[in-house]
């Protein structure tokens, strides 16, 4: 059974062909970086605009790497929430108007719940950086979710593809959202993930000593938060700016200290939470996705834990893209799913179960 997924829900255009939810046929990611580069994030207006004018192409060369016509495909995937509203309708509606003028079925998916499935693809038509030992696709129920994006941080028990529990989330900035804007301030780059996580290669991550939240108590025992780390990091250029005589901000191995000190502690702060739940709850197996799933610190640190089993999309998988769509809503499909054409996007992430220590 062959999928289209498209996803249109922030600042990237993409479409893919997934086979039996597993399998991706092809997968075309046209990014709009350049674009909102320029405004060090993403402006809503543009993104809209920009997925209205790449939408038709990027499908067509989706179902053209596949080698697939409109009339081969036996369902349609479209991002429905949460995400930017504007965004999220053009992807939605062109799915609508291809599965209703094809008689396809059609489902509406939720964007985080599809970074979680992201890890469940294989991707052998890809790159070959890209090529993943084949278990990490059959990873058994249940196990503890990362769910790290620019807009969501979400650690929970997932005891089904469509089945998540919250155990804790930020009470303020997503862990992504965190990166970005201290990139922002430093003058670093957009989007500032993968900037800091390049730059803080060369640094020295003990160089700064940021402050760790303390969220440890009754409700919020798994719950972490991003403010307190931001602000002091973005506080620190102050002094760098007093120190340079009011001119340069920060530069060469004060750029690259600053990176590798704040992304040691950002990861650390999620660590924290993550590895309490996994005690807490016994579940040995950890299951990433997002944006932020890419980061090489992260990554490296839930590598090194020989008591849990950790597994990640491949890079190009962690980011926003049309195959985690497709291949979550194969799941729904399957299993005889459907939405109704009257569904609509929403901004918010909403309805998952949340539960408190
Ligand atoms: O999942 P995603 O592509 O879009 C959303 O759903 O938000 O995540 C984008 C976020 C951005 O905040 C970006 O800075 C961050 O993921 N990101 C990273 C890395 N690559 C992307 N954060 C840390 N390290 C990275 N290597
Ligand atoms: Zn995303």
């Amino acid at each position: 059974m062959k999928i289209l997924g498209i996803e249109s829900s922030c600042d990237e255009c993409a479409a893919a062909v997934v086979e039996d939810g597993q399998r991706i046929l092809s997968s075309v990611v046209a990014t709009q970086i350049p674009f909102h580069a320029v405004y060090n994030g993403v402006v809503p207006e543009i993104a809209s605009r920009k997925h209205t004018e790449w939408i038709y192409g990027v499908v067509k060369e989706a179902l053209d790497k596949a080698g697939l016509g409109p009339g081969d495909v036996d369902g349609v995937a479209a991002t429905a929430h949460p995400g930017l509203l504007g965004s999220l309708l053009v992807g939605l509606s062109f799915a609508k108007a291809f599965a209703w003028a094809r008689g396809l079925p059609f489902i509406a998916v939720n964007h985080m719940l599809a970074h979680l499935y992201a890890s469940r693809l294989l991707n052998d038509n890809m790159e070959p950086a890209s090529s993943v030992p084949a278990d990490r696709a059959d990873v058994p129920y249940p196990f503890l979710g990362l769910l790290v994006s620019g807009g969501h941080s979400i650690i929970c028990r997932v005891d089904d593809f469509d089945d998540i529990t919250v155990l804790g989330t930020t009470i303020d900035d997503a862990v992504g959202e965190a990166f970005d804007k201290v990139s922002k301030h430093y003058g670093f780059g957009y989007p500032g993930g993968a900037v800091i996580d390049k730059l803080a290669r060369s640094g020295n991550s003990e160089a700064f000593r940021f402050p760790m939240p303390k969220l440890d108590k009754g409700e919020h025992h798994y719950d972490f938060s991003y403010s307190g780390l931001k602000t002091a990091v973005i506080n620190q250029l102050e002094q760098f700016r007093v120190a340079n005589g009011g001119e340069k901000a920060a530069a060469g191995m004060e750029q690259a200290n600053i990176a590798a000190s704040f992304q040691k502690t950002a990861v650390e702060i999620l660590l924290r939470s993550l590895f309490r739940a996994a005690e807490d709850t016994g579940l040995k197996t950890i299951v990433a996705g997002g944006g932020v799933a890419a980061n090489s610190y992260l990554r490296a640190r839930l590598a090194e834990q020989q008591d849990l089993r950790c597994i990640f999309p491949p890079l190009d998988l962690c980011g926003d893209n049309g195959a985690m769509i497709a291949g979550i809503g194969y799941q729904y499909l399957v299993r005889g799913e459907r939405s109704p054409l009257s569904v609509t996007a929403s901004a918010r992430v909403g309805g998952f179960k949340r539960r408190y220590p």
